[in-house]
């Protein structure tokens, strides 16, 4: 690798090129095909491939709205694949690599972590491989690796928001195959020099949320009249942050990060998870012309406990802010709001992942509750 050029202006190598050639692996899933439509919408001359196994997380149907779209193309294909990869990034002369492919639930990782340590770790070191390779002396590239705040571990009531240099913490196995790979792209930056930018983000939610996730279940759940599973006693903390302000930082970070660096993004949206549930509550009530249940918050029903459950989260996003100008842009309220509008509209994009696999996952996750 060339000399790295650190500074966060907008006359570095990488804005000279254009168009840009992006690989956007896990680009079926939820952030991933939130980041697709967004970099589309305001970098329509790029090019953008998306490589996505389709596990049960992924599907073509999210990325449907841009079928006609002349510089997309999907490819269907795992991240472990050396060869696929190296292929893949040298057909496409590709410069920036968004990756969001992971296993990314944690009660799934409890059940069976085997997966999150192939794809999270394993995945994770052969794209590296794979840039290190390929891109050998060249600065004007980027790889990004997107990454999650639960790497800090749990926060008391009483504790600082978790910054850059909060030390990793994973508790469960896959925060812990997360840190794992942070650790690896932050070491190809050191050793190598590849261009690495790592961002840590709090929860997400919004529209191509998959629905074993809290907010979707809840909205999904309400609308089937099923009894609404709170963990423990509701109390664990959350930050939130609506979906495409995720996307729009991962943009601000790509351009204007500097390489090596890592930057915390947040909503500064620090709620309970009985509070949440309660908010949810309200708004299909207000909103969802007709429910089984009503009011929704008769269906809630705390449960047994996650094993390892993190108490508290909560993001200081000082530095993505200062740096690069980031702010979040959709208040809590307001992307609750389009989120629950989003899922009502849409029970045809929700209703065929209610399948006979996700029914015995739920059974796992739920039934000894
Ligand atoms: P998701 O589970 O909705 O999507 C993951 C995608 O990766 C799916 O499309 C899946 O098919 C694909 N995938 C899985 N294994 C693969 C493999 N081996 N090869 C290729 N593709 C594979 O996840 P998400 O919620 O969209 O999260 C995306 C990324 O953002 C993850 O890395 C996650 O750790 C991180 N993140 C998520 C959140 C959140 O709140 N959801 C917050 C912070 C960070
Ligand atoms: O913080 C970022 C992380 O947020 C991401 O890295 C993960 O990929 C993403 O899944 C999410 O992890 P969480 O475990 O925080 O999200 P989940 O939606 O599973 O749960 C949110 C909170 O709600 C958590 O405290 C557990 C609780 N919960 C969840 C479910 C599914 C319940 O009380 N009941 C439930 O049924």
């Amino acid at each position: 690798m060339t000399s790295i050029n650190s500074n966060s202006n907008s006359s570095s190598p990488l804005e000279q090129r254009q168009p840009r050639r992006l690989l956007v692996t896990g680009g079926a899933g939820f952030i991933g095909a939130n980041f697709v439509q967004h970099w589309a919408e305001t970098h329509p001359d790029d090019r953008i491939v998306v490589l996505d196994a389709l596990t049960y997380a992924g599907n073509r149907s999210n990325l449907q709205s841009l079928e006609n779209h002349a510089n997309l193309r999907f490819v269907q294909g795992d991240i472990c694949d050396r060869a696929a990869v190296e292929t893949l990034l040298q057909a496409e002369e590709i410069d920036i690599i968004a990756h969001f492919a992971a296993e990314s639930h944690v009660d799934r990782s409890i059940l069976g972590p085997g997966a999150f340590i192939q794809t999270n770790v394993v995945g994770t070191f052969t794209l590296l491989e794979s840039a290190r390779h390929l891109w050998q002396n060249r600065s004007d590239v980027r790889f990004l690796h997107v990454s999650t705040d639960e790497v800090y571990g749990s926060l008391g009531p009483d504790d600082p928001a978790f910054t850059e240099t909060t030390p990793y913490a994973p508790n469960s196995p896959y925060s812990a195959s997360k840190a794992g790979s942070d650790h690896l792209v932050r070491a190809y930056y050191h050793t190598y020099g590849l261009p690495t930018l790592i961002t840590n983000c709090s929860n997400n939610y919004g529209p191509y949320h998959f629905p074993e996730k809290l907010i979707p279940l809840m909205c999904i759940n309400i609308l089937l009249g099923k009894p609404l599973p709170v963990y423990g006693d509701g109390q664990n903390v959350r930050d939130w942050l609506y979906v495409r302000d995720h996307c729009r930082a991962l943009d601000r970070v790509i351009h204007a990060g500097s390489p090596g660096q890592t930057y915390n993004v947040g909503g500064n949206n620090e709620v309970k998870n009985i509070d949440l549930v309660h908010i949810i509550c309200e708004l299909m009530d207000e909103l969802a012309p007709s429910l089984p249940v009503r009011p929704a918050k008769d269906l809630i029903t705390f449960v047994k406990d996650r094993p390892g459950h993190d108490r508290r989260y909560a993001i200081d996003a000082s530095k993505i802010e200062t740096a690069l100008g980031w702010t979040p842009s959709v208040t809590l309220e307001e992307g609750l709001r389009q989120t629950i509008v989003w899922y009502l509209k849409h029970s045809n994009w929700w209703q065929p992942l209610l399948s006979e696999a996700y029914q015995d996952y739920y059974q796992k996750v739920y039934a000894h509750s």
